[in-house]
């Protein structure tokens, strides 16, 4: 078998890459671990930039997205028992939206069923062999049987714990981390939002998120202990320990019900250096992880699958190795700012074992600043918003 792009993995960078390449007259033939239903089960990202909401237009999977997804002019900031409302539309002339990451995911699944392109799920021992040699390939196995795809590239849009970055030998990579020491515990409920904008709250007891997925389901999440399990947190611990993060209004109207998902996540800043190792490119959490905070890791692994895709039609339209040559580096410069802006959304509103209670104070003097200063806000508005491409 042969494929001029071999993609590991079928999450949104894998997919979106797919369509994109797929566009260009490119062929593609995908590689997925998961089952199509363990993919679209993993409850994760909600918040779309409008540079990733153009990506989906731009491959015709933005239909449902523009149908059913809510554009959010602003958010507020909670703190000291009051919100504070950053009008992003006002300090940027941009919106985000919310649709969720199963959604965007459902939709290129099912653009790329539709285009009849190539993919293969529950693929067992995926490899990639010799991307820095002549004779790039992907091996699998399926059903007992190893099968071997030839290609000009591979692209490891295989995740955090994916195979691509893990087959990269340790001397032509750098790694730069900072684990966070707690986590978010979120769940969802059929139950109406709390706001009709999203709610970031610091609180002495830790922080809390209020988003959603429509106008009949809430997301929420608290911060929690990396040694919490899901099990110590029974849907009515969870609603009395939000209450008390919020301020007294939002306490009031927050209408709670059972929990349809409920899990802890571990926050972390990671990026991987280069993002090009010869013929394989890493693209989305395959080579960087955010904390949530900034809702920036979904919008990431968009904003690399658009570099790449326009950096792999230069080379087969162009017949110029240029754009290859520049992915890595242009992608890092998006990258690192998106990783500054999700680390000071971190640290301005989580609490701190080790800070003190001079760090709380420093927090709510940057919360005061941040909803007083239009300079500060509109800074807080263009990051969040999604800097350009
Ligand atoms: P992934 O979505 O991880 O997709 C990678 C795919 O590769 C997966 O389908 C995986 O099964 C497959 N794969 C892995 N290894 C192999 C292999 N060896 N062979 C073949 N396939 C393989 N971001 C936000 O902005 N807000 C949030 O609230 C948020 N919550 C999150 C919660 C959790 C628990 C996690 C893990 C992430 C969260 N993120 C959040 C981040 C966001 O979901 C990711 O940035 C986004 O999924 C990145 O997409 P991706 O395609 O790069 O990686
Ligand atoms: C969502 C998650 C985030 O981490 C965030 O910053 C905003 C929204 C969400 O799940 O909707």
């Amino acid at each position: 078998m042969r494929t001029k792009v071999a993609i590991i993995g079928a999450g949104p960078a894998g997919l979106l890459l797919g369509q994109l390449l797929h566009n260009y007259g490119i062929d593609n033939f995908i590689l997925e671990r998961q089952s199509p239903d363990y993919v679209l089960g993993r409850i994760r990202a909600g918040l779309l930039e409008e540079g990733t909401v153009a990506l989906l237009d731009q491959v015709g999977a933005g239909v449902r997205a523009h149908a059913e997804g809510l554009v959010h002019e602003g958010i507020e900031l909670a703190f000291s028992g009051r919100r504070h409302r950053i009008d992003m539309k006002a300090a940027t002339g941009k919106t985000v939206m919310i649709y969720g990451q199963t959604e965007v995911t459902l939709d290129l699944m099912n653009a790329r069923k539709a285009a009849g392109l190539d993919t293969v799920y529950e693929a067992k021992d995926v490899r990639p062999h010799d991307f820095d040699g002549s004779h790039p390939r992907v091996t699998w196995v399926r059903d007992g049987v190893t099968h071997t795809l030839d290609c000009d590239f591979i692209a490891g849009c295989d995740g955090f714990h994916g195979v691509s970055r893990a087959s990269v030998p340790a001397s032509a990579i750098e790694e730069f981390e900072r684990v966070y020491p707690f986590g978010w515990l979120g769940i969802l409920s059929e139950t109406p939002p709390v706001s009709h904008e999203l709610i970031y709250s610091n609180h002495a007891l830790g922080f809390a998120l209020c988003t959603m997925r429509s106008m009949k389901r809430s997301r929420y999440y608290v911060q929690c202990s990396l040694d919490d399990h899901v099990d110590q947190w029974p849907d009515d611990r969870f609603w009395d320990e939000l209450k008390r993060r919020l301020d007294q209004e939002a306490a009031d109207s927050l209408v709670t019900g059972p929990s349809i998902e409920k899990s802890i996540a571990p926050l972390r800043s990671f990026v991987a250096e280069p993002m090009r190792f010869g013929k394989m490119f890493l693209c989305g959490d395959a080579a960087h992880i955010v904390p949530p905070t900034g809702a920036k890791g979904l919008n990431l692994a968009a904003s690399d699958a658009h570099y790449l895709s326009s950096a792999l039609r230069e080379f087969y339209d162009e017949k110029s190795s240029a754009g290859i040559d520049a992915y890595s580096a242009k992608a890092l410069a998006r990258v690192w700012k998106a990783v500054r802006f999700s680390w000071w959304m971190t640290s301005m509103l989580h609490k701190f074992p080790d800070t003190g209670a001079i760090g709380a104070r420093i927090q709510l003097a940057e919360l005061d600043y941040v909803t007083q200063s239009q300079a500060a806000m509109s800074s807080l508005s263009e990051n969040y918003v999604g800097l350009p491409f």
